[in-house]
Order: C-alpha cells, then structure tokens, then sequence
C-alpha cells in the first residue's frame, strides 16, 4: 500500500478556551486555555483535531508522490497512520482507502487553488438561523452595533498623503440615476401580491439570458451577457424558488439562458424539512417556504420574497481555464456581484422589491437543488417580488426615494 497527503490541507492551530471551576477556586479567572492543530481539509464536513506529531507526519508527506505505507508506519505509528487515513488527511492506494480518495481526487481534477477550497469550505453554512443569532446578540440595529463594537471606522475616507483636490463636474441627470437611485435593499415585500410572470421573465433575461454568443474553438462557445465574467467563461447558473409568481407553478427552477426558459427541478419536500424541526420559526411553514427561509439564513423579510434566486457557480467551468489559480475563485465571487447588482436594477427598473445576500445556508440550498458544492456551489440568494405597501422592516432609503415618494408608507 502507498500514501499520499490530501490535496489541499490547512493545518490552523487554534486557541481553545474552557471554564474550570477548580482553576477559579483557586484565586484564578477560572478560563483555562489550551493549544489544539486542526487539519482543515475542504472536502470534509469538519475540521481534523490532529496533534503536533500528526502535524510533523503531515509535513513529511507530499500531496502529487506517493510513499510506501510500511516505513511511514514504521517511523510514526500503525495507529497514528491509521487515524489520519480514517479521518480523510491521508489518503491510501488500497481498496479500503477507496471512498476518501475518490473524494480528494474529484477536487484534484477540478483545480481548486487549494486555500480558496479551505475558504469555500469552510465559509459555507448549514441550516444556520442568522438572523435569530444576530437578533439574540442585539446586532441587529446600528444602535446595538455601536454598543457592542464602538464607533466604525469613518464613513468617509480622507488620504493624509494626498494633495490638492480637483473639483470634478456635475453633470446632468437623467433616467439612469433615477434608476440608481431608485435601487435600496428590500425587506418589506407584499405578501398580498403575485409576481407577474412577465416581470420575472423580464428581469431573469436581463441578469441571466444569452444575449450572444461567439464561437471560441471548433468545439466550445462563449456566452454573452450583460454582466462582464472573468474569461468570458459565465460559470454562474440561476435556480429559482418561486413562491408567489402569477402563471408560474410554486417550485423549484433551473433557469435556462439559452432557450430563456424555466426548467422544473424536483423538490424532495421530506429532505427539505428534514432540519427544519430545531427552528421554532419553521414551525408550520411548506418544504417551498423552509426552503425560502433557510436558504437565506433565517431572514424572514427576505424569505418573503416571490422569487429567490440562488447564484451558483459552476466552479469547474472557470477552473478550466484558471487552474489551481489563486485568483479564480474571488473570480467566481465577482461574477456573482455583477450578475446581482444588474438582477437588482432591472427589478428596480419594473418597480420590484429587490436584495442580495450573502448569508445563505449553502449546504440546504445544494441538498435542494441537487448541487454539489465542489463542482457547483451556491454564493449568493437575490429576492424579487412586488413591494408592501408599508415598511415594517427597516431599509436604507434616507432619501425617500422608494417609500414616501412612491405614495408608500414608512410603519
Ligand atoms: C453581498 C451582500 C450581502 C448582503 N447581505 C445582507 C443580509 O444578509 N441581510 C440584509 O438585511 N441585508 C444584506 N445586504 C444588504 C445590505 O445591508 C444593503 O445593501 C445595505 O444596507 C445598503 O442598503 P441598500 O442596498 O438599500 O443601498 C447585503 C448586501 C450585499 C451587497
């Protein structure tokens, strides 16, 4: 038998505080701290408490050669070697040691930059209630923010090495400032409402259809869209939940840029519950309507929306061309952003409600829709929908653009 290390593999050494009564007993503060190594290896759902001669085995070893498994058990221990195989940080050429490397060779033939594989990994949430956790924390409002953490830094940035200052011109305004303007994140959507169908298909094919596209080599084309992508690869595909649109059956949807259609996908509404028993919230909601929420990472103003839309890479795409690349994973992240500031515009443009977010339960999205996390993984939720007619939950309109101007109301 021969081993190698995992592909990618960070070893964090973390500081773990415990209370000891004993130790405050004593006359001491009670907190006891220790040093503990923690292999974090991407394709694993947790981290590898491993220990300093773990460590030193692991340094030893390269993640492309393979060694012989007698000697290395020779010098660091049957068991030892035996541990780190089970956990997935060693992987072995034998039948037994099958499954754990199938798994670390899937990410070796994708390119993963392997620190970026780490961050993915370990930036993704599963059936996280953010926002109960935020509210529980009191950070939920600038008032509790300045209380916990102090005054931010500035607002406004001034360079102390900069020099004189050039006065630049205002230009005149027109219909594309409007728009600008007209653009603040929605919680308050209008649960009275249907989405029109025809508003939707407007702003997906805006954000998300082929609008072109350029034949690259004899056998690969190269789409075009409104947003710019790094490679002109547009890795970034569009699955819908659609909650409340008109002419449009609830579910969930794979939008498809090419024909600008909607694909049906099945929802296994059991497996969507499944986690949905340890969150008060949930209790009574659709396995459509705990999607919405846990996607979103609890955010009941934004699981209100008509249609969400999950943005998620096909990582395998862009790594194509940026392999291992240090840079091709923020790529991924930016595409993401621009896709969803135009999703945000058009929605502003026919008069929707709209937001972005970040703090989405991936790991409950991909079980969902059948995605992978490595080959395609979500990184972002965009809502739309028709907006209330008051506003309950805060947004940043300090202009009144959206409310008072539009005859809506501020609770
Ligand atoms: C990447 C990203 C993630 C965001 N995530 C959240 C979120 O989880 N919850 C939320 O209420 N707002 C979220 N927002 C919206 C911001 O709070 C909002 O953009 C900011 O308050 C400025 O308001 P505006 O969008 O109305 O201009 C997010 C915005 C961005 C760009």
């Amino acid at each position: 038998m021969r081993i190698r290390r995992c592909a990618a593999l960070w070893l964090e050494p973390r500081e773990e505080t415990r209370f000891e009564l004993d130790v405050l007993l004593a006359g001491g503060t009670g907190v006891v701290s220790s040093m503990q190594w923690f292999a974090h290896v991407p394709q694993l759902d947790t981290p590898v408490e491993v220990d300093v001669d773990d460590v030193t085995l692991l340094g030893e070893l390269s993640p492309l050669d393979w060694v012989a498994a007698t000697p290395l058990r020779a010098r660091h221990g049957v068991a030892r070697v035996r541990r780190l195989l089970q956990a997935g940080v060693l992987v072995g050429s034998t039948k037994a040691w099958t499954a754990g490397r199938e798994l670390d060779t899937r990410l070796r033939d994708m390119h993963w930059h392997g620190l970026s594989a780490v961050c993915h990994a370990r930036s993704r949430w599963e059936s996280v209630d953010a926002a109960g956790e935020v509210e529980e924390a009191g950070l939920h409002n600038a008032e509790g923010l300045r209380q916990a953490y102090g005054v931010p830094p500035p607002m406004l940035h001034t360079r102390p090495d900069g020099g004189a200052c050039t006065a630049l011109p205002k230009m005149p305004r027109n219909a594309f400032d409007q728009l600008l303007d007209a653009r603040a994140s929605c919680r308050n959507f209008d649960a009275g409402k249907m989405l029109p169908l025809g508003q939707l298909a407007q702003v997906l094919e805006r954000a998300f259809a082929e609008r072109g596209r350029v034949r690259g080599a004899d056998d690969f084309d190269v789409l075009k869209r409104t947003s710019p992508s790094g490679g002109a690869l547009h890795p970034t595909e569009c699955y819908l939940i659609a909650r409340k649109v008109e002419g449009l059956a609830s579910g969930i949807y794979h939008y498809r840029p090419g024909e600008h259609a909607l694909q049906a996908l099945p929802l296994d509404e059991e497996q969507v519950l499944a986690g949905a028993g340890k969150h008060a919230a949930a209790e009574g909601m659709s396995a459509l309507d705990y999607l919405a929420w846990i996607a979103v990472g609890g955010q009941p103003y934004f699981a209100d929306a008509h249609a969400l839309c999950v943005l998620a890479p096909r990582f395998e795409r862009n790594f194509w061309k940026y392999r291992n690349h240090s840079k091709a994973y923020r790529v991924c992240i930016l595409d993401v952003g621009h896709l969803s500031q135009t999703l945000l515009l058009s929605a502003t443009e026919q008069g929707l409600g709209s937001y972005v977010t970040a703090a989405i339960n991936e790991a409950d999205i991909e079980r969902a829709f059948g995605l992978t996390a490595w080959l395609d993984g979500a990184l972002a939720v965009c809502g739309i929908g028709p907006r209330a007619g008051q506003m309950e939950t805060y947004e940043l309109d300090p202009n009144q653009t959206v409310w008072s101007r539009s005859g809506k109301t501020v609770a």
